[in-house]
């Protein structure tokens, strides 16, 4: 496995191996890794000859109150997992080397990005967005994978690959959960064991929503009424319990297929996010 610090190193790997006639997919994140990277990572096997892995806690993204200095990183322990898993390279630069000191450019997506977590973290998508496409761009990927975990996430990045034309193919991975259902989250390391039991209570209400709406139930006022009810009892403090259309994130006036139920809650400080796809 190489390991990348610099983004001409990185390029030029990638150079090399489509020189060789082989495909390349990235699967970005920032570190701590658990499961479902790792899914993303099998999966990205499968959609290319090469896979790339970024580790970097992107700053840009993290809001001026939010957690960026406290973020858990890991990196032996992250580029162990990724050896063990055959990847061939890890891209992991510093901050300087990632970003010029006076960037002045930064992608904003104007609709998506607006809504959901987007209305609680107003600066977080451009971040996230500048950050993919730079990633994009110099990994040069053909593929990307991204966890159905951020929903929003996968559809703002979706309609930044339609609308910028984009050259890259983006595959979404299925959500990974712990055995209790608790969904996979490197920010589930900051919760006790009583905050986790609480954290439960986040996939525990979509469940009960999604078993509804297998009953019959396709009004989407009474869904989210019933999920923010549940977790106003285990939370601190709930931003939002919504259903949206998955790949617009408007708003559905019926629960159906490709409805997303799409929660964000306080348990503690920490700020958890879930979802079910019906
Ligand atoms: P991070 O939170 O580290 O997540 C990296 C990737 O792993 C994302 O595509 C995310 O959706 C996926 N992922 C996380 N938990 C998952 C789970 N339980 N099941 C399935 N997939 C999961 O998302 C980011 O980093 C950043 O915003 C990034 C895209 C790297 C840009 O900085």
């Amino acid at each position: 496995m190489k390991i990348c610090r610099t983004k001409k190193s990185l390029s030029a790997l990638s150079d090399a191996w489509h020189q060789a006639g082989e495909t390349v997919a990235i699967v970005p994140t920032m570190g701590y890794l658990h499961e479902g990277h790792l899914s993303l990572v099998r999966l990205a096997k499968k959609k290319a000859r090469r896979v790339a892995v970024s580790v970097f806690v992107n700053p840009t993204q993290f809001g001026p109150n939010e957690d960026f200095e406290r973020y858990p990183r890991d990196e032996r322990h992250d580029f162990a997992l990724l050896r063990a898993e055959g990847v061939d390279a890890v891209f992991a630069p510093a901050p300087e080397d990632m970003y010029a000191e006076d960037a002045t450019v930064s992608l904003v997506e104007s609709k998506l990005s607006k809504v959901l977590c987007g209305a609680f973290r107003p600066t977080h998508f451009a971040g996230v967005l500048t950050v993919v496409l730079k990633l994009f761009n110099v990994s040069r990927a053909d593929v990307a994978v991204f966890g159905q975990k951020d929903a929003q996430q996968l559809a703002v990045i979706r309609r930044m690959v339609r609308d910028l034309d984009v050259p890259v193919e983006i595959v979404g991975a299925p959500l990974v959960r712990e055995k209790d259902g608790l969904a996979l989250s490197s920010r589930n390391t900051y919760l006790s064991a009583a905050e986790r039991r609480r954290a439960l209570s986040l996939h525990k209400a979509l469940d009960a929503a999604e078993a509804d709406y297998r009953a019959g139930k396709t009004d989407p006022a009474a869904a989210t009424a019933r999920i923010a009810k549940a977790l106003a009892k285990s939370c601190d403090s709930v931003d939002y319990a919504e259903a949206v259309d998955a790949d617009t994130l408007e708003p559905v006036k019926k629960l159906g297929p490709n409805t997303l139920l799409a929660v964000a809650a306080y348990v503690g400080k920490t700020r958890l996010i879930d979802n079910h796809l019906l």
